[in-house]
Formats: C-alpha cells, structure tokens, sequence
C-alpha cells in the first residue's frame, strides 16, 4: 500500500513534535525512519497508525485521503504499529492475545483463528506456542506475536517502532528475515531506529526526521558518516575511556545466590573496585538481573555473603542499601523506573523523600528539577509529566534522579533507545561518576558498548557467571560465541 503524509503538524503545548512533515513510502518497500531523541519519530507513526491525531495535514493511502480516528480503525485500513515500550500482559494465553482486535463470534472462531495462527507461524517461522503463557515470552516472541496478530487482522502496512531494542542478536536476524519476506509480498515496513547498522542493513530508503521535521533521505549505499551528519546536523568522535586508578572494593560477593522468578543466579564471587566498570553480557534473562537487582538490595541474598563498602549487607534491608550508597536504574522505565502521570519535579520529590519525610519543598523541588533538565539537556520542563518525554528523555531524567556520591550503581541497559549523541552523553556522565569512585556494574545487549565501557566482562549463560573477560583482551566475535553458551 503507498503511503503519502502530507504536511503533517503536531504540537504538545510548546513542542512542536511535527512541523509539517511530508512523506511518501511505496509499495514493497522497508523504509528506514532515523533521528535522535526526541526527533518526532514516535509521533508521526502514532499519527499514521491512529493514536494521535495530526493538528493539521493529511493521509492518504493508495492516493485515497483517509482519517484514522483510532488504531482499531487505521487498522481496518491496513496500518498497523508494533510499539516503542512494550506493554504489559495480564496472565493471558498466547491464542488469547492474538486473538485481541476481534470483534465478532470470539468463541466459535477459536479453532478457525487456531489454524490461522498456525499457518503465520509456520509461514514465518515462529516458534510460539498457542496454549503458553503471555508472560513467558521473551520481547523477541511477544513481538513475533504481534507481527502475527497484525498481519491476521489485515495489515498491509506495518510500522516497528524501535524493535530491536531488547531482543537478542538471532531473534533480530530473525526479524528482519521476516520484514523482508514481507516486504517482497508487496507489504510496506516503516522500521523506526536510531541504530545506524540495522537501519542500514534493512532498508531500501532512509527518511531522517531532526526536532520536528523531515531533513532528508538516503538510499544504498549509505555511509554512515554521512546518515550520522543528517541526524545530529554534525559530525560525533566517540569518546575515549580514560584509564581511573582502581579503589578500595566495594562490593564484595562471596558464594553468592540470587534467586528470581525464573531464575537462580548460584556461587557467585566477585570483587568490584572503586572506579571500576563491570559489563554484564547474556541473553536476557541469564542471570544478570538477578545480579543487579541483588547487590542494590532489591533481591534477598539466598547464600553466602556480600558487602557494600566494606559493610556485610547480607542480611540487610533495601533501605540500609539505599544508605549505603547504592543505586539501581531499569531498564523498563516506566514500569519500574518511573510513574506514569508524575511531572519530573513530582519524581524529584519522590527521590529526595528520605531525606525531608513530612514536608514538601515544592520551589525546592522545582529548583533541582530545574537544574537536572539543564545538566541532563532534558527536552522537557519540570512540570512535564514522564511519560509525556521521549525514550531518551526519560532515560535522562531517570539519570538526573540518582543521588550524588554512589558506592555502587548497578544498572540494566543505560543506553537502551538512546541515540548515539545521548548514548556518548549519557556514559560521559557515567565515566564521571566512576571517576569520583563509584563501582559501575551494567547489563546491555549491544557488545560495542560493553567492551567500550566495561573494565571487564562478565559473561552469563543459563545463570551461571560462564567467563569473566578484561574488556582490552576481549573481541565482539569471542564475546558473541560466548554468550550463545559456546566455550572458548
Ligand atoms: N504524549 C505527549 N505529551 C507531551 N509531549 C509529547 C508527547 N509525546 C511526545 N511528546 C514530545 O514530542 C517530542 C517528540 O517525541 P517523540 O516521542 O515523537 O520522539 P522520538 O523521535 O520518538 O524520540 P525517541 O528516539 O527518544 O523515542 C518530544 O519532545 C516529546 O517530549
Ligand atoms: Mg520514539
């Protein structure tokens, strides 16, 4: 189906995410939809797919104007959108979910609809079982899922916001195997990123959006110094790693166990220094959760011993972590990190409350937020509600929120749906942090990052710690073989 926008204009209060945006995308083709946070990427494809309404401008699809009111009717049209931040499932059965959106005879449809669902799985592939459960999927099957539920309901447009983020390198080669099989059966993807590589293995065409509007387009070749000048207006250098003289331990785990949900995480050893990087690198879900979660408290320690600072913590409560200077940051900001309907000075608030119980200093509060939108170079103002802010933003101000002079920071994904600028400013402000001493622990998918930031490498496979690797040593192809549970 061809898609034509035609000067499309979105404001939220003073932003003017859209500022006439016009934009054709042909039949057949996987078109690539580039730009940094907070460039108005999300909002235009909420607009073509029904969730917002344009304040101005039009669709047209096939050259017919049309209005899409809600996503259920720009659906009926043939649009549909895989979304930014995943949602959350009640207990629900995979045959449950992909049955959602339709309306009529639910029932007696269920063994019809079985069949179907079948057929696109197999058609593509995916390895879903129709009677599991929703909340065993990983990110990489619940989107397959959705790719299934929405090529079912009639889509001939699919529009993935940002959809590798979070999945794993095989489900990713999976996923575009099943983009480009689509597109070669006449349907049209719109593949929304800020990851130069996949963007540039993907698509036939490249539209960059930059503060509201399109900037340009590119097709093969690209060079991606060339993709990197139309998104940020400049050139980036990536910085280098300054080498910090290690301290003092401080976190120190001996036959350590955390268990989780699906879990367990056994014999854990490992010292972390002052002014130490330690990358975690598995597929979701081995283990390194469990890890983060467990040295800020937030998971009970089921044996041995761990100290924070020289302290025995073993026993300790989260809020004895908390003073002794830990931090833990999400990676699902709004599910854990953040609280949707909150205004970044309400989180202020929320962040300092231990220190002040009973009163609230509302100028306070607003003078910090004030003064983390500006360290943090937040596209927001203080009385912004979180999730009103793009995915970088909010990863920004999640930032601004950690207490000053931590022991110990453990995080999950720092950089996930950060564009390369915010993702170079964001470990900028990390490598500070190190610098004044602070023992960084951080999981991330993306084995660049890792081997860039991390002093060393801890390598997890079906929670067991597999490899500990210096991070000099170490190459993306040997991490790669290791993480797939492949020895040396
Ligand atoms: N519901 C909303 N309420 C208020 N402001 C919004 C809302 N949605 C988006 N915005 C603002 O519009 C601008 C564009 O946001 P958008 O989410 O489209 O960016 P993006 O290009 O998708 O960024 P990212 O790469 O971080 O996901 C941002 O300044 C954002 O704060
Ligand atoms: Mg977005």
């Amino acid at each position: 189906m061809k898609i034509e926008l035609r000067e499309i204009h979105k404001r939220f209060g003073a932003v003017h995410a859209n500022a006439g945006i016009n934009l054709s995308v042909g039949t057949g083709t996987i078109l690539g939809i580039l730009g940094e946070n907070g460039a108005g990427k999300s909002t235009l494809m909420k607009i073509l797919s029904g969730y917002f309404h344009p304040d101005s401008g039009g669709i047209l699809l096939d050259g017919a104007a049309v209005r899409l009111r809600t996503p259920a009717d720009a659906l009926r049209h043939g649009v549909g959108m895989l979304h930014q931040d995943p949602l959350d499932f009640p207990p629900m059965r995979v045959l449950d979910n992909f049955l959602l959106g339709r309306e009529h005879q639910f029932w007696q449809r269920r063994s019809a609809a079985r069949a179907d669902f079948d057929a696109l799985c197999s058609e593509f592939e995916f390895r879903l079982d129709p009677d599991g459960f929703m909340f065993d999927l990983t990110v990489g099957e619940r989107q397959q899922l959705e790719i299934a539920r929405l090529l079912w309901l009639g889509a001939r447009v699919l529009i993935l916001d940002e959809p590798t983020t979070g999945i794993s390198a095989n489900q990713k080669v999976k996923l575009f195997a099943t983009l480009r099989k689509l597109a070669a059966q006449n349907k049209t993807v719109i593949f929304v990123s800020h990851k130069l590589e996949d963007v540039e293995g993907l698509c036939g065409r490249v539209a960059v959006l930059r503060r509201g509007a399109l900037v340009g387009e590119a097709q093969p070749p690209y060079t991606t110094a060339g993709l990197v000048q139309m998104m940020f207006g400049q050139a980036l250098a990536v910085g280098v790693r300054p080498a910090a003289p290690l301290g003092a331990p401080q976190l120190e785990l001996r036959g350590a166990e955390f268990a989780g949900e699906h879990i367990v995480l056994r014999n854990v050893d490992l010292t972390v220094a002052a002014g130490e990087v330690v990358g975690l690198a598995g597929l979701e879900g081995s283990g390194q959760q469990q890890l983060l979660k467990g040295v800020a408290g937030l998971v009970a320690l089921g044996k041995g011993s761990l100290k924070i600072g020289g302290r025995d913590l073993s026993q300790a409560s989260y809020k004895e972590f908390l003073a002794a200077g830990t931090a833990f940051m999400a990676a699902d900001r709004l599910e854990e990190g953040m609280i949707a309907g909150l205004t970044i000075e309400e989180h202020m608030v929320l962040a300092r409350r231990g220190k002040q119980p009973a009163i609230v200093d509302w100028a306070v509060a607003r003078t910090a937020a004030q003064a983390g939108i500006a360290e943090f170079n937040i596209k927001g103002a203080p009385a912004s509600v979180v999730e009103g802010l793009s995915g970088g933003n909010q990863q920004r101000a999640l930032l601004a929120l950690l207490p000053p002079a931590l022991k110990l920071l453990a995080m999950e994904h720092p950089t996930r749906g950060l564009d390369v600028e915010s993702a170079i400013y964001i470990w900028s402000k990390l490598l500070m942090r190190r610098a004044e001493g602070t023992a960084i622990l951080f999981a991330t998918a993306d084995l660049e990052e890792l081997l860039r930031y991390s002093d060393r490498v801890l390598v997890f496979f079906a929670g067991e710690i597999m490899a500990v690797l210096r991070a000099a040593d170490a190459t993306v192809e040997q991490l790669g073989a290791l993480i797939g549970g492949k020895q040396k």
